[in-house]
């Protein structure tokens, strides 16, 4: 068997991508410190996978503990989602954010190159990009941070390549996600955001389940066809497969690669905003507020390098991200902690 170490493994994308894995035959070792998660979520994927978690609760910055991690596991390939992800929160502490998202990629690296493991997944984002001149976007667009996270991730990207470059055997597959939405269609696990989300659709969510009165829209005057951001979205599942095709990939042939993984299509907010409100049956009350310093009007992928080098592309289209948002939503209001 190839056994793959999912750091962040009890996150959002990371939990989705433990089931995608097992269904394509790999075995998983989760770590995570949960410090944006919950041991909840343990038996949703003990329960879904009809099998026992192989799990370890620690940080990857914890060098002794990720030593130790891979003296008891025997290892073929990380993917590496751990990481703190929050772009407001990294402009008031961008220390932690170094600290965090640098440190722990620079441990996980090290212990790996100390025992020969050479595959790896990093999760990248779209972030890199920037206020994007051309649209859609590809992967030989002008890269750029516009604040402490997207620093981390462009930094992040940018020591993988220094490592391919000293260690020749080492492959980092580099996947920009574009707007992960939605949540596995057995309404057993999704995004469960602590505190006030910062992102649209689980916003949308909470506003639709009562817990939030109105949502705010920054802005409705940008270059959009009904003036609101325009975004790709991504069904969570859809972005679990491309994982499972870049380490097919990194495992059948040599080298590196950097892909995109978006739909290609944009939404505007209000279109997410009526999806919504159809997926769920429920009014959604908004505002016309200000824009937001640092909010571009429209990001979306082309997604075909993907599709050429990967074989992958996604599959679920915006009602289908909502519907499923909207069954987590449901049956689960207060997340996994309830
Ligand atoms: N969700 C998005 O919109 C998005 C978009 C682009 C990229 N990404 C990236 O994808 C990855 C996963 O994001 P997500 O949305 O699933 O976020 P998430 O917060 O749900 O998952 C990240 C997980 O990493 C864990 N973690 C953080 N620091 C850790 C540490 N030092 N040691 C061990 N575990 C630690 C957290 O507890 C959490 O469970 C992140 O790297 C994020 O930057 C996310």
């Amino acid at each position: 068997m190839t056994t793959i170490l999912l750091t962040g493994a009890s996150g959002y994308i990371a939990s989705h991508t433990w089931l995608a894995l097992q269904s394509a035959g790999f075995d998983v070792v989760g770590v995570d410190d949960f410090s944006n998660s919950s041991p909840g979520v343990l038996d949703r994927l003990r329960e879904l996978g009809g099998r026992e978690v192989v799990f370890e609760r620690a940080s990857v910055c914890d060098a002794a503990a990720m030593d130790a991690l891979f003296e008891r596991h025997r290892i073929d390939a990380v993917v590496h989602f751990a990481a703190l992800k929050a772009v407001g929160e990294s402009t008031r502490q961008p220390l932690d954010y170094y600290a965090n998202n640098i440190g722990g990629l620079l441990t996980v690296c090290r212990a790996m190159v100390a025992r020969g493991i050479h595959r790896f997944v990093f999760s990248s984002s779209a972030t890199v990009y920037g206020d994007p001149q051309r649209l859609p976007i590809t992967e030989d667009a002008p890269l750029t941070a516009t604040n402490p996270y997207g620093q981390t991730k462009l930094m992040g990207e940018a020591i993988l390549r220094d490592l391919g470059v000293a260690v020749p055997a080492w492959q980092t597959a580099c996947l920009r996600y574009f707007n992960p939405v939605g949540a596995h269609d057995s309404g057993r696990i999704g995004e469960d955001p602590r505190g006030t989300p910062n992102n649209l659709m689980p916003y949308v969510a909470q506003v639709a389940i009562g817990r939030r009165s109105a949502l705010s829209v920054y802005g409705n005057d940008y270059a959009t066809p009904d003036g609101t951001g325009v975004r790709d979205y991504i069904h969570v599942c859809d972005l679990a497969e491309g994982h499972v095709a870049a380490l097919q990939r990194l495992f059948d042939s040599p080298g590196s690669l950097t892909v995109n993984l978006g739909t290609g299509r944009g939404h505007s907010v209000l279109e997410v905003v009526r999806a919504y409100s159809r997926a769920s049956g429920r009014e959604i009350p908004y505002q016309i507020v200000p824009r937001r310093p640092g909010d571009v009007a429209a990001c979306y992928a082309d997604p075909a390098q993907a599709r050429q080098w990967l074989g992958w592309q996604a599959r679920h289209d915006l009602a289908r991200m909502c519907e499923d948002s909207w069954r987590w939503q449901r049956l689960n209001p207060d997340g996994f902690d309830a």
